[in-house]
Protein backbone atom coordinates (compact mmCIF):
# COMPACT_ATOMS: atom_id res chain seq x y z
CA UNK A 1 0.00 0.00 0.00
CA UNK A 2 1.39 3.48 -0.55
CA UNK A 3 2.02 5.97 2.01
CA UNK A 4 -1.24 7.67 2.70
CA UNK A 5 0.61 11.40 1.82
CA UNK A 6 0.47 9.88 -1.95
CA UNK A 7 -2.80 9.62 -2.22
CA UNK A 8 -4.99 11.69 -4.43
CA UNK A 9 -7.09 12.38 -1.47
CA UNK A 10 -4.43 13.83 0.85
CA UNK A 11 -3.80 16.05 -1.31
CA UNK A 12 -7.37 17.00 -2.40
CA UNK A 13 -7.13 18.04 1.62
CA UNK A 14 -3.71 19.99 1.45
CA UNK A 15 -5.06 22.27 -1.21
CA UNK A 16 -8.40 22.74 0.22
CA UNK A 17 -6.90 23.32 3.40
CA UNK A 18 -4.38 25.91 1.87
CA UNK A 19 -8.09 27.48 0.36
CA UNK A 20 -9.57 28.02 3.06
CA UNK A 21 -6.41 29.13 5.70
CA UNK A 22 -8.01 32.60 5.81
CA UNK A 23 -10.92 31.15 7.45
CA UNK A 24 -10.93 30.63 11.00
CA UNK A 25 -13.80 29.31 12.89
CA UNK A 26 -15.70 32.81 13.36
CA UNK A 27 -15.74 32.76 9.76
CA UNK A 28 -16.54 29.14 9.57
CA UNK A 29 -20.00 29.98 12.00
CA UNK A 30 -20.62 32.97 10.54
CA UNK A 31 -20.71 31.07 7.01
CA UNK A 32 -23.40 28.59 8.18
CA UNK A 33 -24.96 29.36 11.08
CA UNK A 34 -26.23 25.90 11.22
CA UNK A 35 -23.16 24.21 11.54
CA UNK A 36 -23.47 23.23 14.85
CA UNK A 37 -26.39 20.64 13.99
CA UNK A 38 -24.99 19.55 10.47
CA UNK A 39 -21.28 18.30 12.42
CA UNK A 40 -22.95 17.33 15.34
CA UNK A 41 -23.41 13.09 15.27
CA UNK A 42 -25.12 10.59 17.22
CA UNK A 43 -23.56 6.65 18.62
CA UNK A 44 -25.36 4.85 21.37
CA UNK A 45 -26.66 7.96 22.73
CA UNK A 46 -23.72 9.75 23.04
CA UNK A 47 -23.64 12.97 20.76
CA UNK A 48 -20.06 14.13 19.55
CA UNK A 49 -20.17 18.06 18.34
CA UNK A 50 -17.18 18.60 15.91
CA UNK A 51 -18.51 22.16 15.15
CA UNK A 52 -15.45 23.87 16.42
CA UNK A 53 -12.96 21.99 14.59
CA UNK A 54 -11.74 23.66 11.56
CA UNK A 55 -13.60 21.26 9.25
CA UNK A 56 -17.16 21.73 7.05
CA UNK A 57 -18.74 19.28 5.43
CA UNK A 58 -17.03 19.70 2.43
CA UNK A 59 -13.89 18.79 4.11
CA UNK A 60 -15.31 15.79 5.96
CA UNK A 61 -16.13 14.39 3.04
CA UNK A 62 -12.75 15.00 1.69
CA UNK A 63 -11.87 12.97 4.77
CA UNK A 64 -14.14 9.92 4.51
CA UNK A 65 -12.47 9.86 0.61
CA UNK A 66 -9.29 9.34 2.25
CA UNK A 67 -10.42 6.75 4.11
CA UNK A 68 -11.96 4.93 1.32
CA UNK A 69 -8.90 5.29 -0.23
CA UNK A 70 -7.18 3.50 2.85
CA UNK A 71 -9.66 0.77 2.52
CA UNK A 72 -10.76 1.47 6.02
CA UNK A 73 -14.56 -0.19 5.33
CA UNK A 74 -12.36 -3.14 3.88
CA UNK A 75 -10.46 -2.79 7.28
CA UNK A 76 -13.24 -2.33 9.63
CA UNK A 77 -14.77 -5.87 8.09
CA UNK A 78 -11.33 -7.80 8.13
CA UNK A 79 -11.11 -6.44 12.21
CA UNK A 80 -14.76 -8.33 12.92
CA UNK A 81 -13.81 -11.12 10.79
CA UNK A 82 -11.09 -12.08 13.12
CA UNK A 83 -8.50 -11.64 10.74
CA UNK A 84 -4.95 -11.64 11.48
CA UNK A 85 -4.88 -7.28 11.99
CA UNK A 86 -2.11 -7.89 14.26
CA UNK A 87 0.42 -8.89 11.71
CA UNK A 88 3.54 -8.88 13.67
CA UNK A 89 2.33 -10.93 16.19
CA UNK A 90 0.00 -13.09 14.06
CA UNK A 91 -2.91 -12.26 15.80
CA UNK A 92 -6.82 -10.43 15.47
CA UNK A 93 -7.80 -7.93 17.38
CA UNK A 94 -11.06 -9.45 18.82
CA UNK A 95 -11.90 -7.54 22.04
CA UNK A 96 -15.69 -6.65 20.51
CA UNK A 97 -16.12 -10.63 20.69
CA UNK A 98 -16.06 -10.05 24.68
CA UNK A 99 -19.14 -7.60 24.23
CA UNK A 100 -21.47 -8.96 21.62
CA UNK A 101 -23.07 -12.35 20.60
CA UNK A 102 -21.83 -12.72 16.87
CA UNK A 103 -20.08 -15.83 15.93
CA UNK A 104 -16.56 -14.91 14.75
CA UNK A 105 -13.96 -17.98 14.18
CA UNK A 106 -9.96 -18.40 15.16
CA UNK A 107 -7.76 -20.30 13.37
CA UNK A 108 -11.59 -22.34 11.89
CA UNK A 109 -12.57 -22.39 15.73
CA UNK A 110 -15.90 -20.36 17.04
CA UNK A 111 -14.71 -18.48 20.19
CA UNK A 112 -18.12 -17.48 21.01
CA UNK A 113 -18.69 -20.78 23.28
CA UNK A 114 -15.34 -19.70 24.98
CA UNK A 115 -16.17 -16.34 25.57
CA UNK A 116 -19.54 -17.15 26.53
CA UNK A 117 -18.01 -19.53 29.24
CA UNK A 118 -15.70 -17.32 30.46
CA UNK A 119 -18.15 -14.22 30.83
CA UNK A 120 -20.37 -16.46 32.82
CA UNK A 121 -17.87 -18.43 35.43
CA UNK A 122 -16.97 -14.76 36.01
CA UNK A 123 -20.29 -13.36 36.69
CA UNK A 124 -21.41 -16.19 39.03
CA UNK A 125 -17.49 -15.32 40.93
CA UNK A 126 -18.39 -11.89 41.16
CA UNK A 127 -21.48 -11.97 42.09
CA UNK A 128 -20.61 -15.03 45.01
CA UNK A 129 -18.15 -12.48 46.38
CA UNK A 130 -20.31 -9.34 46.14
CA UNK A 131 -23.03 -11.77 48.16
CA UNK A 132 -20.64 -13.26 50.90
CA UNK A 133 -21.09 -17.10 48.95
CA UNK A 134 -17.35 -16.96 48.52
CA UNK A 135 -15.42 -15.77 51.50
CA UNK A 136 -12.17 -15.66 53.19
CA UNK A 137 -10.53 -18.34 54.62
CA UNK A 138 -11.03 -17.53 58.16
CA UNK A 139 -14.85 -17.50 56.74
CA UNK A 140 -15.24 -13.28 56.61
CA UNK A 141 -17.13 -11.76 53.85
CA UNK A 142 -14.42 -9.82 51.12
CA UNK A 143 -15.03 -5.99 52.30
CA UNK A 144 -11.69 -5.27 50.20
CA UNK A 145 -10.48 -6.28 46.98
CA UNK A 146 -6.64 -5.83 46.52
CA UNK A 147 -6.25 -5.25 42.45
CA UNK A 148 -2.67 -5.86 40.86
CA UNK A 149 -1.63 -5.03 36.99
CA UNK A 150 -0.41 -2.74 34.83
CA UNK A 151 -1.33 -0.73 31.76
CA UNK A 152 -3.89 -2.26 30.32
CA UNK A 153 -4.39 -5.00 33.00
CA UNK A 154 -5.33 -1.97 35.32
CA UNK A 155 -5.93 1.50 33.54
CA UNK A 156 -9.29 0.38 32.41
CA UNK A 157 -10.66 -1.24 35.37
CA UNK A 158 -9.09 1.67 37.26
CA UNK A 159 -11.19 4.13 35.44
CA UNK A 160 -14.51 2.69 35.11
CA UNK A 161 -14.44 1.96 39.02
CA UNK A 162 -13.87 5.29 39.63
CA UNK A 163 -16.33 6.40 37.24
CA UNK A 164 -18.66 4.53 38.00
CA UNK A 165 -18.00 5.44 41.84
CA UNK A 166 -21.71 6.54 42.52
CA UNK A 167 -22.84 3.14 41.62
CA UNK A 168 -20.30 0.87 43.37
CA UNK A 169 -21.75 -1.02 46.16
CA UNK A 170 -20.25 -3.92 46.44
CA UNK A 171 -16.22 -4.55 48.33
CA UNK A 172 -13.82 -1.73 47.75
CA UNK A 173 -11.03 -1.93 45.00
CA UNK A 174 -7.72 -0.63 45.55
CA UNK A 175 -5.17 -0.56 42.55
CA UNK A 176 -1.19 -1.18 42.82
CA UNK A 177 0.19 -0.95 39.57
CA UNK A 178 3.61 0.61 40.16
CA UNK A 179 6.68 -1.16 41.62
CA UNK A 180 7.26 1.74 44.00
CA UNK A 181 6.98 -0.36 47.31
CA UNK A 182 5.00 3.26 48.62
CA UNK A 183 2.33 1.98 46.11
CA UNK A 184 1.60 -1.08 47.46
CA UNK A 185 2.17 0.07 50.68
CA UNK A 186 -0.36 2.76 50.90
CA UNK A 187 -3.12 0.51 49.11
CA UNK A 188 -2.99 -2.10 51.97
CA UNK A 189 -2.84 0.26 54.86
CA UNK A 190 -5.54 -0.03 56.98
CA UNK A 191 -6.99 -3.64 55.00
CA UNK A 192 -7.05 -6.65 56.78
CA UNK A 193 -5.86 -9.73 55.25
CA UNK A 194 -8.99 -11.64 56.76
CA UNK A 195 -11.61 -9.55 54.31
CA UNK A 196 -8.80 -9.18 50.91
CA UNK A 197 -9.90 -10.35 48.10
CA UNK A 198 -6.10 -10.31 45.82
CA UNK A 199 -7.19 -9.79 42.11
CA UNK A 200 -3.70 -10.43 39.94
CA UNK A 201 -4.48 -9.29 36.36
CA UNK A 202 -2.00 -9.31 34.08
CA UNK A 203 -2.13 -11.10 30.36
CA UNK A 204 1.25 -12.76 29.98
CA UNK A 205 1.63 -13.40 34.20
CA UNK A 206 5.21 -12.45 33.38
CA UNK A 207 4.89 -8.44 33.91
CA UNK A 208 7.49 -8.00 36.51
CA UNK A 209 5.77 -4.93 38.18
CA UNK A 210 2.37 -7.44 38.97
CA UNK A 211 4.57 -10.16 39.70
CA UNK A 212 6.93 -8.55 42.41
CA UNK A 213 3.57 -7.31 43.39
CA UNK A 214 1.90 -10.37 44.05
CA UNK A 215 4.47 -11.94 46.05
CA UNK A 216 4.54 -9.25 48.45
CA UNK A 217 0.84 -9.62 48.14
CA UNK A 218 0.95 -13.51 49.14
CA UNK A 219 3.66 -12.83 51.66
CA UNK A 220 1.11 -10.22 53.21
CA UNK A 221 -1.81 -12.75 53.10
CA UNK A 222 0.18 -15.95 54.27
CA UNK A 223 1.90 -14.23 56.94
CA UNK A 224 -1.65 -14.36 59.64
CA UNK A 225 -3.35 -16.65 57.63
CA UNK A 226 -1.37 -19.51 56.10
CA UNK A 227 -0.54 -20.82 52.48
CA UNK A 228 -3.65 -22.59 52.61
CA UNK A 229 -5.61 -19.08 52.25
CA UNK A 230 -4.41 -18.38 48.55
CA UNK A 231 -6.91 -21.02 47.14
CA UNK A 232 -9.85 -18.76 48.76
CA UNK A 233 -7.86 -14.98 48.71
CA UNK A 234 -6.24 -14.92 45.71
CA UNK A 235 -7.31 -15.17 41.68
CA UNK A 236 -6.06 -14.09 38.52
CA UNK A 237 -7.11 -12.69 34.66
CA UNK A 238 -4.91 -13.55 32.52
CA UNK A 239 -4.05 -15.82 29.20
CA UNK A 240 -1.36 -17.79 30.80
CA UNK A 241 -3.33 -20.16 32.36
CA UNK A 242 0.33 -22.54 32.91
CA UNK A 243 2.04 -19.29 35.03
CA UNK A 244 -0.88 -18.51 36.95
CA UNK A 245 -0.59 -22.34 37.98
CA UNK A 246 3.35 -22.09 38.87
CA UNK A 247 2.27 -19.53 40.67
CA UNK A 248 0.39 -21.57 42.82
CA UNK A 249 -3.19 -20.93 41.95
CA UNK A 250 -5.21 -23.94 41.17
CA UNK A 251 -7.11 -23.61 37.67
CA UNK A 252 -10.30 -23.14 39.11
CA UNK A 253 -9.18 -19.57 40.31
CA UNK A 254 -7.90 -18.63 37.21
CA UNK A 255 -10.33 -16.46 34.82
CA UNK A 256 -8.44 -17.11 31.13
CA UNK A 257 -9.11 -14.97 28.27
CA UNK A 258 -7.88 -15.50 25.10
CA UNK A 259 -4.76 -14.52 23.27
CA UNK A 260 -6.66 -11.93 21.47
CA UNK A 261 -7.42 -10.07 23.12
CA UNK A 262 -4.36 -7.01 23.69
CA UNK A 263 -3.75 -6.00 27.21
CA UNK A 264 -4.91 -2.32 26.53
CA UNK A 265 -8.07 -3.49 24.67
CA UNK A 266 -8.98 -5.95 27.61
CA UNK A 267 -11.36 -4.79 30.79
CA UNK A 268 -13.66 -5.91 28.73
CA UNK A 269 -12.42 -9.51 29.37
CA UNK A 270 -11.52 -11.19 32.95
CA UNK A 271 -9.47 -8.29 33.26
CA UNK A 272 -12.69 -6.61 34.50
CA UNK A 273 -13.35 -8.77 37.45
CA UNK A 274 -12.98 -5.79 40.22
CA UNK A 275 -15.24 -3.99 38.40
CA UNK A 276 -17.65 -6.71 38.32
CA UNK A 277 -17.52 -7.40 42.04
CA UNK A 278 -17.29 -3.47 42.47
CA UNK A 279 -20.31 -2.48 40.58
CA UNK A 280 -22.36 -6.10 40.35
CA UNK A 281 -22.52 -8.25 37.36
CA UNK A 282 -25.67 -6.86 35.62
CA UNK A 283 -23.87 -3.18 35.72
CA UNK A 284 -20.94 -4.82 34.31
CA UNK A 285 -23.41 -6.51 31.46
CA UNK A 286 -24.55 -2.64 30.51
CA UNK A 287 -20.90 -1.33 30.09
CA UNK A 288 -20.58 -4.10 27.55
CA UNK A 289 -23.51 -3.48 25.89
CA UNK A 290 -22.95 -0.27 25.44
CA UNK A 291 -19.66 -0.77 23.60
CA UNK A 292 -21.45 -3.22 21.67
CA UNK A 293 -23.87 -0.71 20.72
CA UNK A 294 -21.29 1.36 19.33
CA UNK A 295 -19.15 -1.91 17.68
CA UNK A 296 -22.56 -2.43 15.87
CA UNK A 297 -22.60 1.41 14.77
CA UNK A 298 -18.72 1.49 13.43
CA UNK A 299 -19.63 -2.06 11.82
CA UNK A 300 -22.03 -0.51 9.56
CA UNK A 301 -22.78 3.31 9.63
CA UNK A 302 -21.65 5.31 6.48
CA UNK A 303 -18.68 7.11 6.97
CA UNK A 304 -19.98 9.91 6.48
CA UNK A 305 -21.91 9.48 9.94
CA UNK A 306 -19.69 6.99 11.60
CA UNK A 307 -18.70 8.61 14.81
CA UNK A 308 -15.69 6.59 15.73
CA UNK A 309 -14.79 6.83 11.94
CA UNK A 310 -15.15 10.82 12.51
CA UNK A 311 -12.98 10.91 15.48
CA UNK A 312 -10.56 8.98 14.14
CA UNK A 313 -10.50 11.26 10.44
CA UNK A 314 -10.78 14.87 12.94
CA UNK A 315 -7.80 13.73 14.68
CA UNK A 316 -5.52 12.94 11.42
CA UNK A 317 -7.00 16.39 9.90
CA UNK A 318 -5.78 17.99 13.16
CA UNK A 319 -2.46 16.08 13.42
CA UNK A 320 -1.12 15.70 9.85
CA UNK A 321 -3.28 18.82 8.23
CA UNK A 322 -3.29 21.31 10.29
CA UNK A 323 0.06 19.40 11.60
CA UNK A 324 -0.88 19.24 15.35
CA UNK A 325 1.33 17.39 17.86
CA UNK A 326 -0.61 16.89 20.67
CA UNK A 327 -4.35 16.51 21.91
CA UNK A 328 -5.75 17.34 25.19
CA UNK A 329 -8.40 14.98 26.60
CA UNK A 330 -10.37 17.52 29.42
CA UNK A 331 -12.92 15.64 31.40
CA UNK A 332 -15.67 17.66 32.40
CA UNK A 333 -16.80 15.10 35.49
CA UNK A 334 -14.48 14.53 38.30
CA UNK A 335 -14.79 10.79 37.96
CA UNK A 336 -13.11 10.82 34.95
CA UNK A 337 -10.62 12.16 36.23
CA UNK A 338 -8.56 8.84 35.00
CA UNK A 339 -9.55 8.60 31.21
CA UNK A 340 -6.71 10.98 29.73
CA UNK A 341 -4.24 8.45 31.23
CA UNK A 342 -6.25 5.23 29.96
CA UNK A 343 -6.37 7.34 26.57
CA UNK A 344 -2.86 8.13 26.59
CA UNK A 345 -2.31 4.17 26.74
CA UNK A 346 -4.98 3.23 24.24
CA UNK A 347 -3.85 5.86 21.36
CA UNK A 348 0.06 6.48 22.17
CA UNK A 349 0.91 2.64 22.80
CA UNK A 350 -1.23 1.40 19.62
CA UNK A 351 -0.37 4.25 17.33
CA UNK A 352 3.19 5.46 18.68
CA UNK A 353 4.76 3.95 15.51
CA UNK A 354 7.00 5.22 13.53
CA UNK A 355 7.07 2.41 10.52
CA UNK A 356 3.71 1.11 8.90
CA UNK A 357 2.77 -2.06 8.13
CA UNK A 358 5.55 -3.18 5.68
CA UNK A 359 8.27 -1.91 7.77
CA UNK A 360 8.87 1.16 5.74
CA UNK A 361 9.54 4.50 7.87
CA UNK A 362 6.70 6.99 7.59
CA UNK A 363 6.91 9.95 5.82
CA UNK A 364 4.57 11.73 7.99
CA UNK A 365 3.72 11.85 11.90
CA UNK A 366 1.50 9.41 13.44
CA UNK A 367 -0.11 9.65 17.28
CA UNK A 368 0.02 12.83 18.94
CA UNK A 369 1.16 13.37 22.59
CA UNK A 370 -1.98 12.38 24.64
CA UNK A 371 -2.39 14.45 27.59
CA UNK A 372 -4.75 16.30 29.57
CA UNK A 373 -6.73 16.43 33.12
CA UNK A 374 -9.84 17.05 34.54
CA UNK A 375 -12.02 20.15 34.75
CA UNK A 376 -12.25 23.01 36.30
CA UNK A 377 -8.75 22.62 38.15
CA UNK A 378 -7.16 21.40 35.22
CA UNK A 379 -8.75 25.50 33.92
CA UNK A 380 -6.46 26.43 36.67
CA UNK A 381 -3.04 24.45 35.83
CA UNK A 382 -2.70 24.80 32.32
CA UNK A 383 -5.56 25.69 30.28
CA UNK A 384 -3.31 29.35 30.16
CA UNK A 385 -1.58 27.26 27.70
CA UNK A 386 -4.14 26.13 25.93
CA UNK A 387 -5.40 29.60 25.25
CA UNK A 388 -2.16 31.81 25.25
CA UNK A 389 0.58 29.01 24.18
CA UNK A 390 2.64 29.14 21.20
CA UNK A 391 2.17 25.60 20.34
CA UNK A 392 -1.44 24.21 19.21
CA UNK A 393 -3.49 21.14 20.78
CA UNK A 394 -6.50 19.89 19.49
CA UNK A 395 -8.81 19.21 22.57
CA UNK A 396 -11.78 16.84 23.23
CA UNK A 397 -14.36 17.79 26.19
CA UNK A 398 -15.85 15.24 27.72
CA UNK A 399 -19.30 16.27 29.30
CA UNK A 400 -22.01 14.59 31.39
CA UNK A 401 -25.40 16.42 30.68
CA UNK A 402 -27.06 15.27 33.89
CA UNK A 403 -25.82 16.07 37.25
CA UNK A 404 -23.61 13.40 39.11
CA UNK A 405 -24.26 14.68 42.45
CA UNK A 406 -26.71 16.21 45.17
CA UNK A 407 -25.70 20.08 44.11
CA UNK A 408 -27.41 21.10 41.28
CA UNK A 409 -25.70 24.17 40.88
CA UNK A 410 -22.21 23.13 40.90
CA UNK A 411 -23.29 20.66 38.07
CA UNK A 412 -24.46 23.89 36.46
CA UNK A 413 -21.41 26.01 36.91
CA UNK A 414 -19.59 23.13 35.58
CA UNK A 415 -21.95 23.20 32.42
CA UNK A 416 -21.31 26.56 31.68
CA UNK A 417 -17.49 26.32 32.22
CA UNK A 418 -17.38 23.06 29.36
CA UNK A 419 -18.83 25.20 26.99
CA UNK A 420 -16.82 28.19 27.95
CA UNK A 421 -13.85 26.61 27.82
CA UNK A 422 -14.35 25.61 24.50
CA UNK A 423 -15.97 29.10 22.65
CA UNK A 424 -13.10 31.09 24.59
CA UNK A 425 -10.42 28.43 23.10
CA UNK A 426 -12.84 29.34 19.27
CA UNK A 427 -13.55 33.00 19.57
CA UNK A 428 -10.53 34.16 21.87
CA UNK A 429 -10.59 37.66 22.24
CA UNK A 430 -8.40 40.99 21.71
CA UNK A 431 -8.50 43.82 24.19
CA UNK A 432 -6.29 45.84 22.58
CA UNK A 433 -3.16 44.46 25.05
CA UNK A 434 -1.02 41.96 23.62
CA UNK A 435 -0.53 40.55 27.54
CA UNK A 436 -4.33 39.42 27.51
CA UNK A 437 -5.05 38.68 23.74
CA UNK A 438 -6.31 35.37 23.15
CA UNK A 439 -5.90 34.53 19.51
CA UNK A 440 -8.83 31.92 19.33
CA UNK A 441 -9.32 30.09 16.54
CA UNK A 442 -8.09 26.78 18.97
CA UNK A 443 -9.91 23.67 17.93
CA UNK A 444 -11.86 21.27 19.93
CA UNK A 445 -14.57 18.72 19.73
CA UNK A 446 -17.02 18.50 22.50
CA UNK A 447 -18.89 14.81 23.31
CA UNK A 448 -21.70 14.62 25.32
CA UNK A 449 -22.95 11.28 27.60
CA UNK A 450 -26.92 11.68 28.60
CA UNK A 451 -25.11 9.79 31.97
CA UNK A 452 -22.29 8.93 33.90
CA UNK A 453 -23.62 5.37 33.78
CA UNK A 454 -22.24 1.97 33.08
CA UNK A 455 -23.87 1.74 29.26
CA UNK A 456 -22.72 5.45 28.02
CA UNK A 457 -18.74 4.76 29.88
CA UNK A 458 -18.49 1.31 27.40
CA UNK A 459 -19.35 3.46 24.75
CA UNK A 460 -17.43 6.05 24.81
CA UNK A 461 -14.50 3.53 25.25
CA UNK A 462 -15.59 1.41 22.31
CA UNK A 463 -15.53 4.65 20.65
CA UNK A 464 -12.02 5.94 21.42
CA UNK A 465 -10.87 2.39 20.66
CA UNK A 466 -12.38 2.16 17.66
CA UNK A 467 -11.06 5.77 16.54
CA UNK A 468 -7.72 4.47 16.96
CA UNK A 469 -8.25 1.69 15.13
CA UNK A 470 -9.30 4.09 12.18
CA UNK A 471 -6.43 6.53 12.35
CA UNK A 472 -3.86 3.18 12.13
CA UNK A 473 -5.78 1.93 9.03
CA UNK A 474 -4.95 5.60 7.47
CA UNK A 475 -2.07 5.95 8.56
CA UNK A 476 -1.32 2.24 7.54
CA UNK A 477 0.38 1.19 11.18
CA UNK A 478 0.08 -1.84 13.17
CA UNK A 479 -1.69 -0.32 16.08
CA UNK A 480 -2.03 -4.15 17.76
CA UNK A 481 1.84 -4.48 18.79
CA UNK A 482 3.61 -2.26 21.52
CA UNK A 483 7.57 -3.37 20.83
CA UNK A 484 8.65 -0.16 21.58
CA UNK A 485 8.68 -0.93 25.47
CA UNK A 486 10.90 -4.25 25.14
CA UNK A 487 14.02 -2.37 25.33
CA UNK A 488 13.99 -0.27 28.61
CA UNK A 489 13.17 -3.80 30.29
CA UNK A 490 15.43 -5.54 28.98
CA UNK A 491 17.73 -2.99 29.99
CA UNK A 492 16.55 -2.63 33.25
CA UNK A 493 17.04 -5.92 33.85
CA UNK A 494 21.05 -5.60 33.13
CA UNK A 495 20.94 -2.61 35.43
CA UNK A 496 19.09 -4.19 38.26
CA UNK A 497 22.16 -6.15 39.31
CA UNK A 498 24.22 -3.64 39.26
CA UNK A 499 21.71 -1.39 41.74
CA UNK A 500 21.54 -4.36 43.98
CA UNK A 501 25.90 -4.34 44.23
CA UNK A 502 27.03 -6.58 41.82
CA UNK A 503 29.95 -5.43 39.39
CA UNK A 504 28.35 -5.55 35.84
CA UNK A 505 29.16 -3.89 32.61
CA UNK A 506 26.94 -0.58 32.68
CA UNK A 507 27.26 1.96 29.65
CA UNK A 508 28.99 4.42 31.66
CA UNK A 509 26.24 7.01 31.35
CA UNK A 510 23.68 4.28 33.43
CA UNK A 511 27.20 4.16 36.07
CA UNK A 512 27.73 7.70 36.11
CA UNK A 513 23.38 7.80 37.25
CA UNK A 514 23.68 5.10 39.58
CA UNK A 515 26.53 6.92 41.26
CA UNK A 516 24.77 9.80 41.72
CA UNK A 517 21.61 8.34 43.12
CA UNK A 518 23.92 6.34 45.38
CA UNK A 519 25.78 9.38 46.66
CA UNK A 520 21.90 11.10 47.64
CA UNK A 521 20.94 7.90 48.64
CA UNK A 522 23.34 7.43 51.10
CA UNK A 523 24.49 4.06 50.85
CA UNK A 524 28.30 5.65 49.09
O1 LIG B 1 3.35 -1.80 28.54
C1 LIG B 1 3.46 -3.00 27.86
C2 LIG B 1 2.34 -3.94 28.21
O2 LIG B 1 2.54 -5.15 27.53
C3 LIG B 1 0.94 -3.40 27.92
O3 LIG B 1 0.56 -3.52 26.61
C4 LIG B 1 0.11 -4.20 28.86
O4 LIG B 1 -1.14 -3.61 29.04
C5 LIG B 1 0.98 -4.18 30.10
O5 LIG B 1 2.30 -4.26 29.60
C6 LIG B 1 0.72 -5.26 31.09
O6 LIG B 1 0.95 -6.53 30.56
P1 LIG B 1 0.40 -7.83 31.25
O7 LIG B 1 -1.08 -7.76 31.26
O8 LIG B 1 0.92 -8.97 30.45
O9 LIG B 1 0.94 -7.86 32.67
Amino acid sequence: MVPFTDTPSWHALLAYRDARAATTLEGLWKEDPARGDALTFQCAGIAVDFSKQRIDPHAVRLLTELARERDVPACIATLFAGEKVNITEGRPALHMALRGDERVSVDGQDIYPEVQRNRERMRVFAEAVREGQWRGATGEKFTHVLALGIGGSSLGPKLVIEALRGEADGPQVRFVQSIDPAEFDDAIRGLDPRTTLVVVASKTFTTQETMVNAQAARAWLTGPLGEGAIAKHFVAASANIAAAGDFGLPECNVFPFAEWVGGRYSLWSSVGLPIAIAIGATRFGQLLAGAHAVDMQFRSDPLERNVPALLGLVGIWNRNVLAMPSHAVLSYASRLENLPMYLQQLEMESNGKRVDREGRLMGAPTCPVVWGGVETPAQHAFHQWLHQGTDLASCDFIVVAKPMGERGIHHEILLSHACAQSEALMSGVDPGDPHRVCPGNRVSTTIVLPRLDAYHLGALLAMYEHKVFVQACVWGINAFDQFGVELGKTIASRVLPAVQGANVPLHPATSHLLGVIRRLSGTH
